[in-house]
């Protein structure tokens, strides 16, 4: 079978900031599902965007391998992540189920719970002042969320916590001007060699005085009898940063800008809370806010009648799957109450996201507050978004509130 030529790059950044991203996807799952993405360098990656192909793929860990790393050049060094076998999300089994059994102790009920007193108190403090004041960037309001989420999980006080907030910022949002000195790659290393310091600081005084964070639980750890090495505590520690950092704020302010353009849908959820469990999906579904993940074909497969080479990239775009008519009815309303929604916002398989927890108290917690206070938003500027293809959201939200009657 022959590709089919579609005038589509997933790699210009353009169509994620500006463009017609669901229209584009739409096109694609429809005439070329299997899709051959051309780069300039005379490579390419293949696409996934139909739902059943991108949830195979996640079950398929056999034969796609994560040891190169999810994101599409995401290490400065080009083809192969440096964290491969280390990391807990750039790693495959054997090793990864070791890793994820001891990444996995940082998110019990206990910690999430302590976790989620901090997160609540940072973001009623903030909702209170952009009540009081009547307007907010909203992008920079949700940022409570991580910097709680984290202070409590490795061990942080706030200005810690905001540190290492603005370092992971630079390392996903290097392609972002916002972020950048003129120069992607350097932003690049410069943040990664910062918050290594910073992590290997913390895991210098954890080995001191172990406390009950996720820092002392990866440094008491064994793995098949032997300590973890300081590379893999490293590296862990700054996956569960990034991920935790890096989602869940633009998540919050594209829910934000969901309900400011459908206020009847936050309307449904004032009249009834208990829809807020069909909510939360609902937001993880249409925010899609980490649209693709990575993999590397282990074996030569064929997927949508497309031959599929050894060490190809092969892309899973979430944003794809969870718009999928086939799966979906009326993918494109955005409806609180919708059921079933099986989404794929956060993977599936073995690699399923590990903070998926996490990710739903911050944002239950965002949304019992704003539903506490009946706070009523509109969008009152422009909007800007992360210049990313990885990462989906709103970077600058200028938003006017009202509590609502
Ligand atoms: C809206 C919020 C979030 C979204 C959409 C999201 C999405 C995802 C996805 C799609 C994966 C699968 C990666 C793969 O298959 O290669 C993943 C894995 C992961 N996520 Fe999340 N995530 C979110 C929140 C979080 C939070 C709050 C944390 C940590 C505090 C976190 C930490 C991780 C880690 C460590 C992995 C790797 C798991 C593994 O490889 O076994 N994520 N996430």
């Amino acid at each position: 079978m022959t590709t089919p030529t579609l005038d589509v790059d997933l790699t210009d950044l353009d169509l994620f900031t500006d463009g017609d991203v669901h229209g584009t996807f739409a096109r694609l799952r429809r005439h070329s599902p299997v899709y051959w993405n051309a780069t300039p360098d005379g490579g390419g990656f293949w696409a996934l965007t139909r739902y059943r192909d991108v949830a195979a793929a996640y079950n398929d860990a056999a034969r796609l391998s994560s040891r190169n790393g999810t994101v599409m050049g995401g290490s400065y060094r080009r083809s192969a992540d440096s964290a491969g076998g280390q990391m807990l999300i750039a790693s495959d089994s054997p090793e990864h189920r070791l890793l994820r059994q001891q990444v996995h102790r940082a998110f019990l009920p206990d910690l999430l719970e302590r976790a989620g007193t901090v997160v609540r108190r940072y973001v009623s403090a903030a909702l209170d002042e952009v009540l009081a004041t009547g307007a907010a960037d909203f992008a920079e309001v949700a940022l409570e969320l991580p910097r709680g989420l984290l202070a409590a999980m490795f061990g942080l006080d706030r200005d810690e916590a905001t540190r290492m907030l603005t370092l992971t910022r630079h390392m996903i949002g290097f392609k972002d001007p916002l972020y950048t000195d003129g120069d992607d790659t350097m932003t690049l290393v410069a943040a990664q060699v910062e918050i290594f310091d910073l992590i290997g600081a913390l895991v210098a005084e954890r080995r001191r005085r172990p406390g009950d964070d996720l820092v002392s639980i990866l440094v008491g750890a064994r793995l098949n009898g032997r300590p973890m090495t300081e590379h893999e505590i490293l590296y862990n520690c700054l996956n569960v940063a990034v991920g935790g950092d890096e989602t869940t704020p633009f998540t919050a302010a594209a829910a934000v800008e969901a309900f400011a353009h459908h206020p009847e849908q936050f309307d449904r959820l004032l009249a009834d809370p208990a829809m807020l469990d069909s909510a939360l999906a609902e937001i993880f579904r249409w925010t899609s806010t980490n649209s693709y993940v990575q993999r590397t074909a282990k074996t030569e497969l064929t997927i949508g009648g497309q031959r599929i080479t050894p060490g190809q990239s092969v892309t899973l775009w979430n944003v794809s799957a969870n718009f999928d008519e086939e799966v979906f009815a009326r993918p494109e309303v955005f409806d609180v109450g919708r059921h079933p929604n099986r989404h794929l916002a956060f993977g599936s398989g073995p690699h399923r996201c590990i903070g998926l927890g996490a990710a739903w108290m911050e944002i239950r917690i965002l949304l019992e507050e704003l539903v506490e206070r009946r706070m009523r938003f509109e969008v009152a500027g422009p909007v800007r978004r992360l210049r990313s293809n990885f990462m989906l959201g709103p970077t600058r939200l200028p938003v006017r509130v009202q509590a609502h009657r």
